[in-house]
């Protein structure tokens, strides 16, 4: 396991979208496991594939103290309800703004070995998910509020 540099917003690859996994061979098993570490290390609470630089459709999401959950290729199923939650993220050091997500989310997407299964989460759990999703598809928090707008333009970065 080892350590990965994180992606910092200004990074052209945040705003790309990630590819769908397809082997579920070792290379993905060693990219989890980095990023697990790279996380911890961080004290994230989750982490995309592309903030180490791999466009690949797989994230991490901590759900319960020193419970992690690896998410690859999700389908979002069904969203319920609203939060409206500060929310940071490792790519983006010393910001937080409130955003909206939905309350609950069920999903689909695939274990480290390429078997199914369904995740679903609540409050916090729902917007990590929901922000780590948006992260495959080049979306960062910031985009959407006008604080993330002002700061994206304070510091020259899109
Ligand atoms: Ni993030």
């Amino acid at each position: 396991m080892a350590i990965r540099n994180i992606v910092e917003i200004g990074s052209e690859v945040l705003r790309k979208k990630s590819k769908p996994v397809v082997d579920f061979d070792q290379s993905l098993a060693d990219l989890l496991d980095d990023m697990r570490q790279t996380m911890r290390e961080r004290r994230g609470m989750g982490i995309s594939a592309v903030q180490v630089g791999v466009l690949r459709r797989a994230l991490l999401v901590e759900y319960e103290e020193d419970k992690i959950v690896e998410i690859i290729n999700p389908t979002i199923l069904e969203s319920m309800g609203k939060t409206f939650d500060s929310e940071g993220c490792l790519s983006v050091p010393g910001f937080y703004t409130k955003v909206e997500r939905p309350q609950y989310v069920k999903i689909e997407a695939y274990d480290r070995h390429g078997k199914k299964f369904f995740f679903e989460g609540e409050d916090y759990v729902a917007k990590c998910i929901c922000h780590e999703i948006d992260h495959l598809n080049g979306i960062l928090f910031v985009d959407y509020t006008k604080a993330g707008q002002e700061y994206k333009k304070k510091k020259g970065v899109e």
